[in-house]
């Protein structure tokens, strides 16, 4: 169940990246989305070679660094109720040091170093490679801030380390920032404007994954859809670039058959697609390769085109269900997963049915649901009033995840009786004796052991399920092995 309501993974810390020589410990803590996750292998990747091991104990660090999320106001409380625990522990240990990093470093600057004084160090995502320079001036005692956002950075050239790691699955990260100015998001402002990395690079990382044995890629971006590379720079300076330039450029449908054909036995998944982007190709892209998962991540935020319209979301209720359509054209058996916001300003009670009726008509396989939560400098909170009360925002919520929950099982049965290939990920939650993976849709499978192992992909009967857990037998292995 959690799948379907709970936000993305919270406050994970990490199991323990050892290089010899290395003599300090770091420790970090991420929240917050798959970037975030993805950024903190690159910050660690960094320090490794300034002397950090990770540590998964915070009783053991030199340095605390904890990657933020400002999307609602309640990452940003959790992250401060964290760094209250950091600074107790900083009384036994004076020598430790806490920086922050990610958006509440981006959005908050150095308020938190100079009012607040409960950092010692504030990093933006795009400042990561200045880290060896900032640890030092905090270890002679200075404070640390670089905040700048950058129009080229990608890290295109940083191996990631690859930290809390199942090695069957990997994040690879494909653009950063996002110029679309959704009405609601914090994010251009925290991550800066869209760019695309070099899809050479992504392919010489996708290869060294799968040569150390992993099984699933996921390309990462804010907006996959609007990938473009044509040598780098920024999206809007696309149309002055030079003919040869646009000959070769490379979008996010080509960039995925790079992929694909890189590996054709590396499972392929990508997020997030922004409705108003994603294209016929891409989804043709999908259908002609095997390897690429029939699954899209594909938030509409709202079903009233009132509500889109205030959001900034560029497309109406109308051109979502067609490309619904569209995909089930060309994909039939394609998992779709929205997020959703309730109780936006000025959201009415139609608009909400409207919300509800267009759920009705996708019935999603997955939901990530929220009530809107005002973030200050965004366009919504300079134009409208926070007007929805808490008390509507919460029950309108709650009908959403309701739906979404009778629809998730609707999905989820349509599996039972059917064979398809899992990767398995690692053993199930609620059973030593059972395995646990993901089919192409992205559903969890379980079954039972018998002499298969992690990384290994196997064809499984599903037999039954619960709401959001299949649960099956194994036949065979896949001829993908
Ligand atoms: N394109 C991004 C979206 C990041 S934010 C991605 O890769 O996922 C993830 C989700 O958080 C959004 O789709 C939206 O549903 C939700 N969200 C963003 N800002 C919000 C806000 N101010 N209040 C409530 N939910 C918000
Ligand atoms: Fe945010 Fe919209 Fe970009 S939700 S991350 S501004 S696509």
């Amino acid at each position: 169940m959690e799948k379907i309501i709970e936000e993305k993974k919270q406050g994970t810390t990490i199991k323990p990246n050892q290089k010899s020589g290395n003599t300090r410990k770091l420790y970090i803590e991420s929240y917050g989305c798959q970037m975030n996750f993805s950024d903190s292998e690159i910050v660690a990747s960094i320090l490794s070679k300034e002397g950090f091991n990770t540590t998964s104990s915070l009783e053991d660090a030199d340095l605390v660094l904890v990657n933020t999320c400002s999307i609602r106001e309640k990452a940003e409380l959790t992250v401060r109720k964290r760094l209250e625990k950091f600074n107790a522990v900083k009384k036994t240990r004076p020598h430790m040091k806490v920086g922050v990093l990610g958006c509440m470093a981006e959005r908050l600057k150095s308020q938190l170093l100079e009012e607040e004084k409960i950092v010692d160090m504030v990093v933006g995502p795009d400042a990561y490679k200045d880290l060896p320079n900032l640890v030092k001036e905090v270890d002679d005692g200075r404070n640390a801030v670089n905040v700048i956002l950058s129009k080229e950075e990608t890290y295109g050239d940083i191996a990631p380390v690859r930290l809390n790691s199942n090695g069957v699955t990997a994040f690879v990260s494909i653009t950063r920032g996002c110029d679309n100015m959704c009405t609601f998001c914090v994010v251009p402002f925290t991550r800066g404007r869209e760019r695309s990395r070099d899809p050479q690079s992504i392919v010489e990382e996708v290869n060294d994954l799968w040569n150390r044995g992993f099984k699933e890629i996921t390309l990462l971006g804010q907006n996959v859809d609007s990938y473009l590379w044509y040598g780098g720079g920024l999206k809007k300076d696309f149309k002055d670039s030079t003919e040869i330039q646009k000959a070769t450029a490379v979008n996010f449908s080509q960039l995925l058959a790079m992929v694909a054909e890189a590996q054709p036995k590396l499972r392929i998944r990508f997020s997030t697609s922004n409705p108003q982007d994603m294209t016929m190709d891409v989804i043709e892209t999908m259908a002609h390769y095997n390897n690429i998962c029939n699954y899209i991540h594909l938030p509409v935020q709202s079903g009233s085109d009132r509500i889109l319209k205030a959001m900034n979301r560029l497309h109406t209720r109308d051109e979502y269900f067609k490309l619904i359509d569209n995909i089930r054209k060309i994909i039939p058996d394609c998992a779709i997963s929205q997020d959703i916001i309730t109780g936006f300003p000025t959201e009415t009670e139609q608009d909400h049915q409207d919300t509800l009726s267009l759920m009705d008509y996708v019935k999603y396989d997955f939901g990530f649901m929220f009530a809107y939560s005002e973030r200050p400098g965004t366009m919504a909170a300079r134009k409208f009033e926070d007007d929805i009360p808490h008390e509507i925002k919460k029950r309108r919520l709650s009908e959403i995840i309701e739906k979404q929950l009778a629809h998730s099982l609707y999905r989820t049965q349509l599996h039972i009786g059917k064979i398809e290939e899992v990767l398995i990920e690692g053993v199930s939650k609620k059973s030593d004796t059972q395995w646990r993976g993901r089919n192409s849709q992205n559903t969890v499978v379980v079954f039972p052991k018998e002499n298969y192992k992690v990384g290994d992909f196997v064809m499984v009967q599903i037999d039954s399920c619960t709401s959001a857990t299949l649960i099956g037998t194994a036949l065979d292995y896949s001829e993908n092995n």
